[in-house]
């Protein structure tokens, strides 16, 4: 049975927790969505570990919605969310609409995630309006990091805290039908999971929430440019993929792949008549 944004909140309502993570390609998606996740994210966090940027701000509707289409083939029950990039939505409503309507229509997502907290609830509102399910995102919101002087955790103070704590009760107020907060105290995100009735998901966030989500190279230790310390490594796929990497190589190098079973056969009397 496929997922969809109502399953999200049923989860939440008899106390179930949500399983995230996040695919960016056919093969990934196929893999997480029959390891039984509940929800793929096609992330703007595809800027870093895909294309090698230094952070999310370059991504594009068309890289968004290009990697989304991907993740819907291999996606069969998860319910699939697509990030809107940054300035997608930020510099209006009726982009954020237009935009949120093209990864539907284009990437086939189920519904969408954009940052932001109480000033981008009439976008969502309207968002919703148009039939297109939203999921929040506060706390350390990457698309702010020019703002917030780099990835940093939010919300210890009490000021910070209170602001948080409001916006994600917005939120739910405009329509989004989850938030996920990322790294924010464990406190702060169990005072919230319990403040609002919507699922949080948190990313660093904490136990205390309604689901999880990780970046999967992150949680298969494949992307070393940064580590942090709220994911933890489940498998060490990264240094299984280089050791792979070099066998190969070497086996090449020595002439001892490709061997007989990796090779075509034909009549090679056939050979003899070629000129
Ligand atoms: O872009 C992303 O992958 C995200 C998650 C880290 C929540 O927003």
């Amino acid at each position: 049975m496929k997922n969809t944004s109502v399953t999200f909140k049923e989860a939440k309502a008899k106390g179930r927790k949500l399983s995230m993570l996040t695919a960016y390609d056919y093969t990934t998606a196929k893999l997480v969505d029959e390891a039984g996740i509940d929800a793929i994210l096609v992330g703007d966090s595809l800027g870093m570990v895909m294309l090698g940027y230094e952070d999310t701000l370059s991504v594009t509707m068309e890289d968004m919605i290009h990697h989304t289409a991907a993740v819907s083939r291999g996606a069969k029950n998860a319910l699939l969310i697509a990030d809107m990039p940054f300035m997608s939505y930020q510099t209006s409503v009726y982009d954020a609409v237009v935009n949120a309507g093209r990864l539907v229509k284009e990437g086939h997502a189920q519904a969408v995630k954009l940052e932001g907290g109480i000033e981008f609830c009439e976008h969502i509102q309207s968002i919703v309006r148009a039939s297109i399910p939203v999921c929040g995102h506060i706390g350390l919101t990457p698309q702010s990091v020019n703002a917030f002087g780099g990835f940093r955790v939010q919300g210890k103070g009490e000021e910070a805290a209170q602001r948080i704590l409001n916006e994600a009760r917005a939120l739910e107020e405009a329509g989004a039908f989850a938030v996920v907060l990322e790294c924010v105290p464990a406190a702060l995100a169990e005072k919230i999971t319990k403040s609002i009735g919507i699922p949080t998901i948190g990313i660093g966030a904490g136990a205390g929430c309604d689901g999880q989500v990780l970046v999967y190279q992150d949680m298969l230790a494949m992307y070393s440019d940064m580590a942090p310390k709220f994911a933890k490594q489940y498998a060490q796929t990264g240094s299984q993929m280089k050791e792979a990497f070099a066998a190969y190589k070497k086996e090449v190098t020595e002439g001892a792949f490709p061997a007989l079973e990796h090779t075509f056969k034909m009549d090679e009397t056939i050979i003899d008549k070629l000129y």
